[in-house]
């Protein structure tokens, strides 16, 4: 496994982030909107009802990438569904991988999705899944995914 930077740590996602930049690094990615505090932590408390650590929880499982000032530099989400098939299997999701702009290139991303990965089959996934555009294919090959399928959406 990749080794972080000297400094650096990754842990589980805290209500008071909301102050170390995590949305700033979300940003990175996509548009994060407008988003209060309260906002925030209404939505971390949803999630946080939604599941546990452990053998057979499902949930949301977001981690954080802290470099030596405290400060968000990377992040990623790996949200277990449950099923019926598969006798009574899981599948990992995972989305929302960002890494801020000036920290690219550290192997911080790839940390991350190692990370997820653990998390994915420690409480049981069967296998872990995500969507990326062609220029992204090339990361998560490195990560150990392959091509498969074909991602359909309907905005609303
Ligand atoms: N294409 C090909 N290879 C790549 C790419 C790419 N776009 N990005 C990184 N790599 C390679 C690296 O060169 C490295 O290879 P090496 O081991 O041979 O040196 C390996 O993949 C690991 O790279 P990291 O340093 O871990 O990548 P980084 O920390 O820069 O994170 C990421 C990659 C997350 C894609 C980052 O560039 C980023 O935040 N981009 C903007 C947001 C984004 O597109 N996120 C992914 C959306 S898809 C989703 O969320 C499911």
């Amino acid at each position: 496994a990749a080794a972080l930077p000297e400094g650096y740590t990754i842990r589980p996602l805290q209500k008071n982030d909301y102050h170390a930049g995590f949305l700033d690094v979300l940003a990175v990615l996509t548009t994060v909107g407008d988003v209060s505090e309260q906002d925030f932590n209404q939505r971390f408390e949803e999630m946080k009802a939604s599941g546990t650590l452990g053998r057979g929880a499902g949930g949301y499982h977001i981690l954080v990438i802290l470099n030596g000032e405290k400060k968000i530099v990377g992040t990623g989400a790996l949200i277990v569904e449950k099923k019926f098939i598969h006798s009574l299997g899981q599948v990992g999701h995972i989305e929302d991988i960002a890494v801020a702009k000036d920290q690219q290139g550290k192997k911080l991303g790839l940390r991350i999705i190692q990370a997820l990965d653990h998390v994915a089959e420690k409480v049981g996934c069967y296998k872990t899944i995500l969507d990326c555009s062609e220029a992204n294919e090339g990361f998560y090959v490195k990560c150990g995914f392959k091509r498969a399928g074909l991602e359909m959406a309907h905005y609303y």
